[in-house]
């Protein structure tokens, strides 16, 4: 390790070699991970640092931040950065930057895969059919419906939601979307209809997937009342972010029939608690929500070719800070 060159940090997530992140920072820097699960534990060992690589084990507070006496950087290396103080890293003059592409469609493909899950029975056939295996018919799981014609609706038009609705294109859908941030012209460009409010988005949507950050205006957007306006027996997605959705309302949406399926791949509390409600109906066999909920572990982003360029990217995104080129996708 050569002492005179500045100090790139990882703070967590990342535990082996450091092969990608070396190679790209190559007589840039040094780089040393920490592998951390709270912040506090950073103390003392980044406030030097040149540039901070964050990914999704902890957050990044004003605390910590107030600390970092010479940061030309932090990387958020992922696509959500609700986990970093950038307001108050921008007051400390600290751009903050994030890696947008790396899994845009993983993601999108594990939207659409969730959703086919449960509207084509998928799931739910090979829960009964493991725990009840008779009858061996198509009809224990009616009714499931045609996906030609129908709307699938998009909560945020970006990179995902976007790559989202070309494959629900693909499956003869209507798509339309609720996004008041995004420009107009985006539906004309994607061959997908804007509506102008989420009410009115959800009012007709038979499949309505999340796809906006989570911020001030997003949390529980989805909750026990705003779910009343789904069409009766829909279908619920979401890949965003875990406190989008009021999971709390899922299990009874689902045993009163307003939803006939949930995929849940993020909550606000990542890993759960043991007692979740969400978690515990899921586990239920007496509950709906067994045979109709769906639960993955934030994986949506995930592929081997994803993480690698997640780390280059990231890393890249330090040597761009390091060596005063032009710095990209910065946040704040
Ligand atoms: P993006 O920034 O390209 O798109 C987000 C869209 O949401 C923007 O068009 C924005 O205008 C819109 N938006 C913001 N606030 C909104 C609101 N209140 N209501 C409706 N729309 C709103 O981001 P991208 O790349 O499409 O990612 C979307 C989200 O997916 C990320 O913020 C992240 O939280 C989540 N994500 C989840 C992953 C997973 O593994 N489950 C992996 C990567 C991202």
């Amino acid at each position: 390790m050569n002492a005179s060159l500045p100090k790139v940090v990882i703070t967590d997530f990342i535990n082996d070699s450091l092969a990608i992140e070396k190679k790209v920072l190559d007589g840039i820097a040094t780089v040393e991970a920490f592998d951390a699960f709270n912040e506090q534990s950073l103390h003392g060992q980044i406030e030097s640092a040149r540039a901070v690589m964050l990914y999704h084990n902890l957050s990044l507070s004003e605390a910590t931040i107030s600390r970092l006496t010479n940061c030309d950087l932090i990387v958020r290396c992922g696509v959500g950065f609700d986990n970093v103080d950038h307001r108050y890293a921008r007051q400390r003059g600290i751009p903050v930057a994030n890696v947008p592409d790396y899994g845009t469609e993983e993601v999108a493909d594990s939207a659409i895969g969730m959703a086919l899950s449960l509207t084509r029975g998928i799931h739910f056939y090979n829960q009964r059919m493991r725990s009840q295996p008779d009858p061996w018919m198509y009809n224990v799981s009616q009714p499931l419906y045609r996906h030609r014609g129908r709307v699938f609706g998009i909560v945020g038009l970006g990179r995902i939601g976007t790559a989202t609705a070309r494959r629900a294109l693909a499956m003869g859908m209507k798509v339309r979307f609720y996004d008041p941030l995004k420009p107009d012209g985006y539906d004309k460009a994607n061959g997908v209809e804007r509506v102008e409010s989420l009410q009115e988005l959800m009012k007709e949507s038979f499949i309505l997937s999340m796809h906006c950050p989570l911020n001030e205006d997003s949390q529980h957007l989805i909750n026990s009342e705003t779910l009343k306006w789904l069409p009766r027996g829909s279908y619920l997605v979401n890949t965003a972010r875990g406190d989008v959705v009021d999971t709390t309302a899922i299990p009874e949406a689902l045993a009163s029939g307003q939803l006939a399926g949930a995929a849940i791949d993020v909550l606000a509390e990542e890993p759960p608690r043991e007692n979740h409600p969400l978690l515990a109906a899921w586990r239920d066999p007496e509950h709906p929500a067994f045979e109709r909920l769906i639960i993955n572990p934030h994986s949506a982003f995930y592929c081997e070719e994803g993480l690698q360029d997640m780390r280059r990217k990231g890393a890249e995104a330090c040597r761009r800070a390091l060596t005063g080129e032009r710095l990209r996708n910065v946040i704040n």
